[in-house]
């Protein structure tokens, strides 16, 4: 089998200073490269990802030497302060924001562009050296979008995809990027750039159009292929013995109350505030539904040295009390808020005990938490799934109850009418889209996405939709 280098910003592992360990990442990204299957996909899977020089560098070394998971890891090492500017003022400040169409929160640094072209010269370079000719290189995400224009430099003839896990904006907003020149210019040298969905294709077209004033003749080089999970993974968990304890531990507590499950990285672009806004006019609108319907929220930090996380988590936390104070009795707490990550035996217990699980985000690329949550449910009593239009899953779901989160009236209706679905309606639905996911999984994503890479695709959009 040839060699693929996956390259992105994070490895499996992140070092975590408090503990002076590795722990798994978190985030979409990482969650769909760990489930490859290498023999199902056809290629050897190596990972490229950036640790800084802070961490020590026997640590950094066992990286090298022992495969995490199960692919062999190359750690790029890049100084800590260099590091900080290129992902938290510049990949976290301006293009996470700016791409999700949160443009009061870009904060334009220049400092910030001079590390984020640095570090992304550091990865380039680093390809250069490890790759062989008959590598296929393929690099994820927004925080290396320099990275295919600096190994072309050097390689051209080096296979290079790209894939873009977040959206891709109108070329309304994309336009308005200081250095959306460089940006352009190096994603059209790729074989091939990938999307989760049609729209984001478009505008991606339609800001080449605008950037560079014409569409390069490789354009059909651009495709959408929607990401998923590894649904055997999340199928089997559900009946693992730690899986069930806690199932127990929960039901003995939880009784007749019915729960409407939250999983997001605290993050502005995953309307939270939103949420909570919606589930308190949801208790003030059906005062009977009060001590009977429960919002188990999980919130799993994330980016915690940006002042807006800071700020956010903040007015989260005040807005689930001031809930929790006006509608709560001693017998009934309205919001469970937990703080911090779940195992994966919790996580698809609350999957399974949840009557709805809700994503209100007001952008996110994919949004593999809905996957997560179909393929737990279980036969008997399957859930309903709320799913912002806003997502990119919402191309891919289309049984799910869609919402618009900026409608709290509408979505307080719809969180009513999941709460009491018919049992068939939602075995019907949840098992559409599990037959589809179970055929569907990350090793397909991925297979599809190189083997277009490899075979030079004719076709842009290989969108899959139920
Ligand atoms: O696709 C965006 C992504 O890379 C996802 O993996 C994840 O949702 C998020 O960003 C994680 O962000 P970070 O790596 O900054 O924690």
């Amino acid at each position: 089998m040839s060699r693929c280098l996956l390259v992105s910003n994070r490895l499996p592992v992140a070092f975590n200073s408090t503990l002076n360990i590795f722990t798994p990442s978190s985030g979409g990204l990482v969650s769909a490269i760990k489930g490859l299957d290498s023999s199902k996909v056809g290629f050897d899977f190596e990972w490229m990802g950036i640790m800084t020089d802070d961490v020590d560098v026997e640590k950094i070394n066992s990286l090298r030497t022992t495969p995490v998971g199960n692919l062999p890891s190359h750690p790029i090492i890049v100084p800590k302060k260099k590091y900080d500017l290129y992902y938290n003022e510049y990949s976290n400040n301006v293009l996470w924001p700016l791409l999700h169409y949160e443009r009061s929160m870009v904060h334009n640094s220049q400092d910030g562009w001079e590390a984020y072209k640095e570090v992304n010269q550091l990865v380039a370079d680093a390809i250069v050296q490890e790759a062989r000719d008959d590598d296929t290189i393929w690099v994820h995400d927004f925080q290396l979008f320099l990275v295919p224009g600096l190994v072309k430099d050097k390689r051209p003839n080096l296979k290079l995809g790209f894939f873009l896990h977040i959206p891709f904006p109108s070329s309304e907003i994309f336009r308005e990027l200081p250095q959306r020149k460089e940006i352009i210019s190096s994603l059209i040298r790729c074989d091939l750039v990938g999307f989760h969905d049609l729209s984001y294709l478009n505008h991606f077209r339609s800001s080449v159009q605008r950037v560079l004033g014409e569409i390069p003749s490789n354009d059909r080089m651009w495709g959408v292929y929607p990401i998923s999970i590894d649904s055997q993974h999340f199928l089997d968990l559900r009946n693992k013995p730690e899986t069930l304890e806690f199932i127990h531990k929960y039901k003995e507590n939880k009784k007749e109350m019915k729960w409407i499950l939250g999983v997001d990285r605290l993050d502005y672009i995953k309307g939270l505030l939103l949420k909570l806004q919606t589930f308190k006019e949801f208790l003030k609108r059906f005062p009977e539904e009060r001590g009977k319907v429960q919002l188990v929220q999980i919130v799993i930090p994330s980016r915690t040295e940006v002042p807006e996380y800071q700020d956010l988590k903040q007015q989260i936390e005040q807005l689930v009390s001031s809930i929790n104070g006006q509608y709560g009795t001693p017998a009934y707490t309205p919001i469970h808020y937990l703080y911090h990550s779940v195992s994966e035996a919790e996580l698809s217990a609350l999957y399974q005990l949840s009557e709805v699980l809700h994503i209100g985000s007001r952008r996110d690329g994919m949004n593999l938490v809905s996957l997560e949550y179909i393929m737990s449910q279980t036969e008997e009593e399957p859930g309903v799934v709320l799913l912002s239009e806003f997502t990119g899953a919402h191309s891919t779901l289309s049984y799910a109850v869609s919402i618009n989160p900026w409608n709290i009236k509408d979505t307080v209706i719809k969180l009513r009418e999941a709460l009491h679905h018919p049992l068939s309606k939602r075995k019907e639905e949840i098992g559409a889209m599990r037959d589809f996911l179970t055929h569907y999984n990350s090793s397909d994503w991925a297979k599809v996405f190189l083997r277009d890479l490899v075979r030079e695709p004719v076709v842009t959009d290989t969108t899959l939709t139920l």
